[in-house]
């Protein structure tokens, strides 16, 4: 038996501002590379990773503990070998690890027929993200199976919605080339907030929602607000409140730290304000030795692929 299957898995961005942990949507084009061999021979191999150095043991790889969940839990009478083609860098802040853990899954349960569905896969990958993070959840692997924008109401049990994309909604990002673990960047948070900031912040997530639900820009741009985890992150990224004006200069709709950093994203209503965040972004770190990436991306609708 060699039957195998080649897939693309989107990179992510999380939390959208006042959504911490909640909120994500799929980015297009960027992503990783996955290739899956359905094999005789029982058991999970990771056979090759290109792109960035990952351990090949599978208890430690994301990929190799999401694709071991399923498969202890299946127990199907096949072995799985499972090619990494990493296109997101670990720590980047645009779901590297959540490309990982759910592109395993997606691509094995492709193979056997589709056992499980979106929300079945959803489980399997976040014991894979865990690893990443030390912490399970979900707002990065929905947007990548489920592609637009995602709400993961519960985790246990998951519970995840999807929201509708205004059609002339664009993002733009910027990835300055730092390493933000995200297990460092949640240990820097509060462990209590006041009552009166979480008001705030969930006005603010209910009311981005219904503004995607109804494409109202400016309640979009009223709401992409984060005043709950962005002032303690902010500190682990240089230059962020220049890079923020930027964006809001631009004409963005608003820009926030993307997941736990160090990329940031904005949000744009229409392709050419996007492209003019992306313009102002370029420079932003032409005084430094920091080096950077950017690039405009669609809001990707479908999510995973296979190709
Ligand atoms: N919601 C997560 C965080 C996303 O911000 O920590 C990163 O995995």
């Amino acid at each position: 038996m060699n039957n195998k299957i080649q897939i693309f898995v989107p990179a992510t961005v999380a939390n959208v501002a006042c959504g911490f942990d909640v909120l994500g949507f799929c980015l297009d084009q960027i992503g990783d590379g996955m290739l899956i061999r359905q094999v005789d021979t029982p058991g999970i191999r990771i056979t090759k990773i290109q792109g960035c150095e990952l351990p090949y043991d599978i208890e430690s790889n994301v990929a190799g503990v999401s694709a071991k969940a399923m498969y202890d839990a299946l127990k199907p009478k096949c072995g799985f070998e499972i090619e990494i083609h990493k296109g997101i860098k670990p720590g980047s802040g645009i779901g590297s690890s959540a490309a990982s853990a759910v592109g395993s899954v997606f691509g094995m349960n492709e193979l056997l027929g589709r056992p499980y569905d979106k929300r079945e896969l959803t489980a399997f990958a976040m014991k894979g993200e865990a690893v990443a993070s030390k912490s399970e959840h979900a707002d990065n692997l929905a947007p990548a199976i489920y592609g637009g924008f995602t709400m993961v109401r519960n985790i246990h049990p998951l519970d995840i919605i999807q929201v509708p994309t205004p059609r002339d909604l664009f993002a733009t990002i910027i990835y300055p080339q730092i390493e933000i673990k995200t297990s460092e960047a949640r240990a820097i948070l509060p462990k209590q907030i006041p009552i009166k900031d979480a008001i705030q912040q969930w006005a603010n997530l209910g009311s981005l929602v219904h503004a995607l639900h109804t494409s109202d820009y400016e309640l979009i741009q009223r709401s992409l607000i984060d005043i709950i985890v962005e002032p303690h992150r902010k500190q682990l990224i240089p230059k962020y409140d220049q890079i923020k004006a930027r964006a809001m200069e631009a004409g963005a709709l608003g820009c926030s730290i993307s997941g736990s950093g160090p990329s940031m994203f904005a949000l744009s209503k229409g392709e050419a304000t996007a492209q003019h965040v992306k313009d102002r972004f370029e420079q932003a770190y032409a005084d430094t030795d920091i080096e950077s990436q950017t690039f405009v991306s669609r809001i990707n609708t479908q999510g995973i692929k296979i190709l």
